[in-house]
């Protein structure tokens, strides 16, 4: 996206409103607001603009989803425990047409055979899991290092 694409839109899914506090041995300490902030600087240092929603709400997140399709040019999601099921989200960033990557906290490989299988991520560039909050900056920087056609 180096040089082009500078307006990203960064997506938390179900639950993670209560990062910081909930299972923080495997989420993290850190409080969804100042992982937000994070985010936030680290795009301004890449020279993006990002906008940033959590929500708890499936429909919220694809109705989100579909009201950026102009303005986005890449998405960045944690879809929480959508991510093994959600069909429909699937199909929302499919239907976008934008490139996306798929983030989480923790590493969904190494936990519960049910966290194994994502149905977002074969619709993705590529996922980033297993390094806490530091998986949304890694997200923001394989997009700054990756060439849109690339994408
Ligand atoms: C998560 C992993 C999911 O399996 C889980 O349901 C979450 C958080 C993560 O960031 O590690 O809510 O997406």
């Amino acid at each position: 996206m180096s040089g082009q694409g500078r307006k990203v839109l960064v997506l938390h899914g179900p639950n993670l409103n209560l990062t910081g506090f909930r299972e923080p041995e495997l989420y993290g300490k850190k409080p969804l607001s100042e992982i937000d902030a994070d985010i936030e600087q680290t795009a301004g240092e890449l020279g993006y603009e990002v906008r940033i929603l959590q929500s708890n709400h499936e429909g919220v997140l694809i109705d989100t989803i579909q009201e950026h399709r102009k303005w986005a040019e890449a998405i960045i999601i944690n879809p929480g425990a959508l991510t093994h099921y959600s069909f429909a989200l699937r199909d929302a960033l499919v239907s976008v047409r934008l490139p996306i990557i798929e983030v989480h906290l923790s590493n969904v490989s190494a936990r519960e055979e049910f966290r194994h299988l994502s149905v977002i991520a074969p619709i993705c560039v590529g996922t980033i899991a297993g390094f806490g909050s530091r998986s949304y900056l890694l997200a923001l920087h394989a997009l700054k290092d990756t060439e849109v056609g690339a994408l």
